[in-house]
């Protein structure tokens, strides 16, 4: 199995990089992100509040979550477009806090990449929990105003505004007590301020 693992806050250019990555080196490609996302998208249509941990372990375990090429599915849905708006981005971090659903996705994602050979995975726990001895471990950084800048590139807002939530997720996701937004052993540290995507692939290619 051949498994890249991408770490690193919000907007720090994992999922470009690791797409870019995976498209070079022929691997599948994983945004586990997407598999959170998805969960609270399906928390939220059924009104079940995220901070409920039983209840949202449940449905973790209960409904189909398919992070696919094409788009993002929950039991067949297409919410692709659905698990981006700022709602899901507000509630996600509670819900990558619960242990129960943690469980489910990790045993999915090492599912995934035992089926496909392995691939590039983006998260925030990937090299320092789930794939442990993967080939390379990245964590790839920014300054928190570069990242709310790239933000606003992709999809507008107010930089200052998106620059103070993007702080708030990052001190949530590291401060919580199950598989914290961390460095990993043996990983490398890749700051992206400044740097375009053929820089930090250069980067990451001379280290593979
Ligand atoms: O990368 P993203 O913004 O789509 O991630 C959404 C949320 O999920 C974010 O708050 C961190 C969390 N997450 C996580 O806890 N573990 C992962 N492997 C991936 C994402």
């Amino acid at each position: 199995m051949r498994v890249i693992a991408i770490d690193g806050p919000a907007g720090a250019g994992k999922s470009t990089i690791a797409r870019a990555l995976a498209a070079r080196l022929k691997l599948h490609y994983l945004d586990t992100g997407a598999m959170y996302r998805a969960v609270t998208c399906a928390a939220v249509q059924r009104q079940i509040p995220v901070d409920d941990r039983d209840l949202i372990a449940e449905l973790a375990r209960e409904v189909i979550v398919e992070v696919q090429d094409d788009g993002v599915f929950v039991d067949g849905e297409d919410v692709t477009a659905a698990i981006r708006t700022p709602e899901i981005t507000a509630a996600v971090s509670a819900v990558a806090a619960n242990s129960g659903v943690r469980a489910e996705m990790r045993a999915q994602q090492k599912a995934w990449a035992v089926e496909r050979g392995g691939g590039v995975i983006e998260g925030r726990d990937i090299g320092s929990v789930v794939f442990p001895d993967a080939e390379l471990k990245l964590y790839l950084t920014a300054s928190p105003r570069t990242r709310a800048q790239r933000r606003v590139a992709e999809a507008g807002g107010d930089v200052d505004e998106i620059e103070r939530a993007i702080a708030a997720r990052d001190h949530y996701d590291s401060n919580r007590a199950d598989s914290p937004l961390t460095t990993a052993d043996g990983s490398v540290v890749v700051d992206t301020t400044g740097l375009s995507i053929d820089e930090v692939l250069a980067k990451i290619e001379a280290l593979i």
